[in-house]
């Protein structure tokens, strides 16, 4: 089939691209290769999810939050919201529609977009003037290599298919990675019984989400450099209250957290409650990596040795993007996040786009989405009049 639009992922990106381009009255195509919007919301994000981020900073184009919605969203009320939003402006991605390959054509300037119908098991081909590549920087989750990981007993879950602690309760279970996921997923194992530790390599900053929404808020008027220095005084105070928490394995960097934000892409981690624990000793911190596993027993880079019963790896994700993009050059480098800095990441040659990878969540995602749509309707309208 023939569009003049073609969108890669029905996630928030993906929708609220729709819907800017539907403004501008350009036809458009959604291809999703779950059954459903939104699936990392609904089907990959652990129960006790809330937004980390306050309301304003998470919703889509020409709908806002009404003022009964609380400042910091569990999942369920955000999940609503994007119910709402397809409703409200009748968006219908094709589902089960997972895109394996997609070239520029040179001789017809076209994209060539070809899903699999993963209900039929048919290849379909779609033909667009524009693509935007909407399939989210958590593409594939991501585990890295570890020496004898396949003679691990136990269970062994990534972050996205963790839903509970209730399946671990009385259990040595480690989560490797100190970052959102795997800091407020060793809260909830622990809240369930199961005996935690967590491995954290990098020094993150700790916040609080007050501590985030300031800084966020203060950001539209101030340097990030002042911002830094005023959040890091409050987390500094916060923090040293209960003495150096270097001593219970939480490092900090010397780079303040929302430079390190936009330098790395690196986000602090918004404190749930794990830093009380920590300091309880209920939740127990080793710093470094995996060496090797043999059987139950996992011996880390400082040579401790402890048996483990599971493990569960809030490790990240890896773009997706250049495994089914053949010209992702275009647009991406081979990592499968853009090439060009930000604010014109979302631009690519060839008519080719990218939204919501600009590592700003739901209001980065937002803003490409306005970007992009508003960019096609310049060009449609200097070649079609
Ligand atoms: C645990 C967790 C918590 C988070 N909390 C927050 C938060 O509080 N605030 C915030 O702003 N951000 C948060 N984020 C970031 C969040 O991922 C994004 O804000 C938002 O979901 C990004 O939307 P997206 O549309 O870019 O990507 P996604 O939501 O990942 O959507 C991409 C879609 O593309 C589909 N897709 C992928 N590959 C293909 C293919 N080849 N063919 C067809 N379809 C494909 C996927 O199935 C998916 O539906 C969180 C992320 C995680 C993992
Ligand atoms: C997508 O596939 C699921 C089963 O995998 C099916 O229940 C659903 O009806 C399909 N949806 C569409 C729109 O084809
Ligand atoms: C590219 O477009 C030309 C002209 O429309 C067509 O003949 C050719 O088959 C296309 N190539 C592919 C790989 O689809």
């Amino acid at each position: 089939m023939e569009t003049v639009v073609v969108i890669v992922g029905a996630g928030p990106a993906g929708l609220a691209t729709s819907v800017c381009l539907n403004q501008h009255s350009i036809p458009n195509v959604i291809l999703e290769k779950e059954d459903i919007y939104a699936s990392l919301w609904k089907k990959r994000a652990y129960d006790r999810l809330k937004l980390h981020l306050a309301k304003n900073f998470c919703q889509l184009p020409f709908m806002p939050h009404g003022p009964e919605v609380p400042t910091f969203m569990p999942k369920e009320l955000f999940i609503d919201y994007l119910d709402a939003y397809v409703t409200r402006f009748n968006i219908n991605p094709r589902y089960n529609r997972t895109v394996k390959f997609s070239t520029f054509n040179v001789s017809n300037n076209k994209w060539r977009v070809e899903a699999e119908n993963t209900v039929t098991g048919e290849t379909e081909v779609y033909w667009s003037e524009f693509l935007v590549v909407a399939t989210g920087e958590n593409g594939d989750p991501y585990i890295p290599g570890v020496d004898g990981i396949d003679t691990f007993p136990g269970e062994i879950v990534h972050s996205s298919l963790y839903k509970s602690g209730h399946d671990f309760t009385g259990k040595n279970v480690l989560v490797v990675g100190g970052g959102n996921s795997g800091m407020e997923i060793s809260y909830d194992l622990n809240n369930y019984g199961a005996h935690t530790a967590v491995l954290i390599r990098t020094p993150r900053h700790v916040l609080t989400k007050e501590e985030v929404y300031l800084g966020m808020s203060l950001l539209k008027y101030l340097p990030v450099r002042v911002v830094d220095i005023l959040v890091m005084m409050m987390t500094k105070a916060r923090l040293f209250m209960h003495g150096d928490p270097s001593k219970y394995g939480l490092l900090q960097p010397k780079q303040g957290p929302f430079s390190t934000k936009f330098f790395t892409g690196r986000t602090p981690v918004i404190d749930v409650g794990t830093v009380k624990e920590i300091r309880e000793g209920k939740i127990q911190v080793i710093n470094g990596a995996i060496g090797s596993i043999e059987g139950k027993t996992l011996t880390f880079e400082n040579g401790l040795k402890r048996d483990f019963d599971a493990i569960v790896f809030a490790t990240g994700y890896k773009s997706s993007v250049c495994s089914w993009l053949k010209n992702y050059e275009y647009v991406m480098k081979d990592d499968g996040f853009p090439k060009k800095p930000m604010p014109e990441h979302w631009k690519g040659e060839k008519n080719l786009y990218c939204a919501g990878f600009s590592r700003k969540g739901i209001a980065g995602a937002a803003q490409d989405a306005i970007s992009v749509a508003q960019d096609i309707s310049s060009i449609l309208a200097t070649t079609r009049y």
